[in-house]
């Protein structure tokens, strides 16, 4: 049995594959050694998501499927929202896994990798009882190009549905030097767009004397040099204040998308899920962005299914897709979480109806995103080269409004991290096709 080698296999949000990069550079840092496979590690790490019980259901797959392994001096470690939610539960369940953490405990990872090595079978990081963040000076990033940056950590909202409160814990913003400090280092690293993360970024308040709100956070990261482009997720309608508005048109460094997610068109749900907004309220959020100088792709996030959400709710949501006209959206069926106030609501939606009502949605925002896109073609947009795909002799870009524009270019080679110019020839419902312009 190889020393010291590790495997991680991350599931769930953006703020997950970043706590993945952290815990990577920590690990490296304490001197381990990645692979590629879980069979060649000697720690095989599953940095794991709640949001919805299917997600929850993979980990436990995973780790029954290395069951055997654990006679041969393997450990297991379950990290992420599934750690802190079931906690100590998971030796039970899965009496190979040696070590359950959750991500408020990640800055104590070294400590408990040395309980793990002096022979400790039942290691456990489930403090949620923290104002600390995890900041790293060790962090290994994925993409040479993109870089994350958490600037909030955990959620005090209380939406009846989710896990994320419970499993992350409670808002903990970043002081706006030490996101600067991190954001300015990367420039100088050759990283040239910042994606700033986390459950809710627009109630960051930076806790130093310069207390800073997001819309400032926004400002003064998009002023750096080198740093082209600046994204931002996730936001929360109720705290997506004018502010916010102002400053991306301000600068056209920040990005042209926003992602808000609504949940529900029908204000009777969001009431019951705790939204803390109506429908109205919502759409005077959607109006801010329309009427602004700039025009900013729109992206959302829907649950059907909601318990007590009738044929008439249902036809508000479909109703506010009309009105809204997203760019792209996430569409989910409602899966009842532990220790959500949902849990125990009535008039639980049958599966069938959820799975009717997705289908729907689904279909109307496809035919919106076909004659959205469709409107694109002609125009010239500069695209971030992400990749390319051989097969099709196309390169793979990004657009400042988050679509993905793959296009032809006479070079084969050397254009992955380049900012290219790229005329749209055709459009589909989830992209777009062109050739650069020369
Ligand atoms: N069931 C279904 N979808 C959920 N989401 C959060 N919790 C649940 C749940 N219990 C969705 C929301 C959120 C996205 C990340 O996941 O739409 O915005
Ligand atoms: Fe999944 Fe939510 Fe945890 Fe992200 S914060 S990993 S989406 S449960």
């Amino acid at each position: 049995m190889p020393g010291k080698t590790f495997y991680i296999e991350t599931f769930g949000c953006q703020m997950n594959a970043h706590d993945s990069e952290k815990v990577v550079g920590t690990l490296l840092a304490e001197g381990y050694t990645q692979v590629a496979t879980p069979e060649e590690a000697h720690l095989v790490l599953y940095n794991t998501c709640s949001i919805r019980d299917k997600a929850e259901q993979k980990v436990f797959s995973r780790l029954q499927q290395f069951k055997r392994e654990a006679g041969k001096g393997k450990l297991f470690g379950v990290l992420g929202c599934v750690a802190q939610q079931e906690g100590e539960k998971i030796f039970e369940r899965a009496p190979h896994v040696t070590l359950v953490a959750g991500s408020a405990s990640y800055t104590k990872l070294p400590q408990l990798l040395v309980q793990l090595e002096a022979g400790n079978r039942r290691v456990t990081g489930l403090s949620l009882d923290t104002d600390e963040t995890f900041d790293t000076p060790f962090t290994r990033r994925d993409n040479p190009h993109r870089a994350y940056i958490t600037i909030i950590e955990g959620c005090d909202k209380s939406c009846a549905y989710c896990v994320v409160p419970f499993t992350r814990g409670p808002e903990r913003s970043r002081t706006g030097e030490s996101v600067m400090a991190e954001a300015r280092r990367l420039a100088e690293q050759g990283y040239t767009e910042i994606q700033l993360l986390g459950q809710n970024v627009n109630s960051y308040r930076d806790p130093s004397a310069a207390g800073w709100d997001f819309a400032t956070l926004l400002a003064r990261v998009a002023e750096i040099p080198g740093i082209r482009r600046v994204r931002y997720t996730t936001s929360h309608p109720r705290d997506f204040v004018r502010a916010i508005v102002e400053a991306m048109d301000a600068n056209p460094v920040l990005c042209d998308h926003v992602h808000l997610p609504v949940q529900s068109g029908s204000s009777r749900v969001l009431a019951a899920m705790d939204r803390l907004y109506t429908r109205d309220q919502y759409l005077e959020r959607i109006e801010l962005l329309k009427t602004a100088r700039r025009r900013y792709s729109i992206t959302t996030d829907i649950i059907v299914g909601f318990p007590g959400e009738t044929e008439e709710d249902f036809e508000r949501t479909l109703d506010l897709l009309d009105k809204v006209q997203y760019d792209s959206l996430f569409s989910f069926k409602y899966s009842p979480r532990p220790n959500t106030a949902a849990l125990s609501m009535p008039d639980r939606v049958p599966e069938e109806e959820k799975q009717r009502r997705l289908a729907i949605l689904q279909e109307k925002q496809r035919a919106i995103q076909i004659r959205r896109n469709a409107e694109l073609i002609g125009e010239v947009r500069e695209v971030l080269v992400e990749g390319r795909n051989v097969p099709l002799g196309q390169w793979i870009g990004r657009t400042s409004d988050n679509r993905t524009l793959n296009f032809t270019h006479s070079e084969t080679e050397g254009l992955v991290g380049r900012y290219l110019d790229v005329r749209v020839t055709r459009s589909g419902p989830n992209s777009l096709v062109g050739e650069a312009v020369v």
